[in-house]
């Protein structure tokens, strides 16, 4: 049990935690924390990493082993143990950043809603642990484990089983699914594209081409945006048609790959770190925003007003979904709006054909999370 001092002294400091922190992204991620976060922000305060995990062993041979990293980020292990039952509370208290691994992955065959059932139940206590110790007025809560279509909305209805929660915290704008790596996909796969055929995409050599990905995060729910990407003007309908294909099964290639040893870790760390390194300057107060596309809540959210005419319709449906992956405007008090405008963007084979499909699927996953 940290002493008076040591929780005076952590209220001063950036808090990150990891819950599931021992696994193939905890890991991952952890290190890139742990070893690159002092290179890419500026920070006077200090900056705390704890990582979690029910597997001890594991857990305290990682924090171990990071512990002679000679960075001046500091770090803990925490795991449930007889001997100290408030692991998690320590672990929790006063917390800036939750980032969510916790989790089985997929083999060969599932899909991300094979995991359901299991990944629900562990979200669902780790949500409560973080309703318990965090002060849901200042977290931020990023959520890593599949799938997240549904496991979103799971935690969203436990902070809804104590309404003075979502009233008096409004922690429905401070909870993100991460979905970056669809977009880290959609900008290595379309950068190969233009190497291998040698086409003109006015990139140079060094530079990476942004693809937009809004919707979901699993199969025909995610919907890359080529449209909005320049690079992939001089592109053909077949080829477009066969990157986003390759974003949206991207995530078996790797199952595949790794032969029933799990899922996609090392590009999902390069992600979740992307996202993170954005909410650390956020709190950190080096900008008063950030833009960031992941799978949020659409309630009691600003919307931008300037909705074609054409997309109406769509819109509303939408807004019946309750979440969808879509850019938002972040500040320190959660999200400020959210830009439905790249909607009114889309052309007509992802207005017409992928969106339809999203939002028929989405539909489903998320009343699954919504009734678990
Ligand atoms: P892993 O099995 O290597 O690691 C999961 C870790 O969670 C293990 O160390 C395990 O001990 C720990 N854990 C299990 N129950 C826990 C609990 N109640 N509290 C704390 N820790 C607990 O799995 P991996 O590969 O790291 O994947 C983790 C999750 O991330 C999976 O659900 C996977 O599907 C998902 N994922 C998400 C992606 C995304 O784009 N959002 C991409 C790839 C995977």
């Amino acid at each position: 049990m940290p002493d008076a001092a040591v929780l005076e002294q952590e209220k001063d400091t950036v808090k990150i935690v990891v819950l599931g922190a021992a696994g193939g992204i905890g890991q991952s991620l952890s290190l890139l924390i742990k070893s690159q976060l002092y290179y890419v922000v500026r920070s006077n305060k200090r900056i705390h990493l704890a990582l979690y995990d029910i597997n001890r062993d594991a857990i305290s041979g990682v924090v171990a082993d990071m512990s002679h990293i000679d960075t001046p980020i500091t770090i803990s292990a925490h795991y449930p143990d007889e001997e100290n039952k408030e692991s998690l509370k320590d672990c929790l208290t006063n917390a800036s950043i939750v980032l969510i691994p916790a989790g089985v992955p997929r083999k060969p065959g599932m899909t991300r809603d094979d995991l359901f059932k299991v990944n629900a139940g562990i979200v669902s206590q780790l949500t409560d642990s973080i309703i318990k110790y965090c002060d849901l007025k200042k977290i931020f809560i990023l959520l890593i484990s599949n799938p997240i279509n549904s496991l979103i909305p799971v935690i969203m209805n436990r902070f809804k089983y104590n309404e003075s929660i979502t009233k008096d915290t409004n922690i429905e704008k401070r909870l993100f699914g991460i979905t970056t790596l669809d977009s880290t996909r959609g900008s290595i796969f379309l950068k190969d594209t233009i190497n291998n055929l040698k086409l003109t995409s006015g990139l140079q050599v060094m530079e990476m081409p942004h693809v937009p990905v809004i919707g979901g995060h699993s199969g025909d729910t995610i919907i890359p945006v080529f449209s909005q990407c320049s690079a992939a003007d001089n592109l053909s309908q077949d080829q477009i048609s066969n990157l986003i294909n390759r974003v949206q099964y991207g995530g078996d290639e790797i199952v595949l790959a790794k032969k029933g040893k799990g899922s996609a870790t090392l590009s999902m760390a390069h992600s979740s770190f992307k996202m993170l390194i954005k909410f650390v300057d956020l709190i950190l107060g080096n900008c008063n925003d950030l833009t960031i596309t992941s799978f949020i809540s659409l309630k009691n959210l600003n919307q931008d007003n300037e909705i074609a005419s054409g997309g109406k319709e769509l819109m509303s449906r939408i807004n019946n979904l309750n979440y969808f992956a879509i850019p938002a405007i972040v500040t320190i008090n959660g999200i400020k709006e959210i830009k439905f405008k790249i909607i009114d963007y889309l052309n007509y084979n992802e207005f017409n054909d992928l969106l339809p499909i999203c939002l028929k699927n989405l539909k489903t996953n998320i009343v699954t999370g919504e009734s678990f």
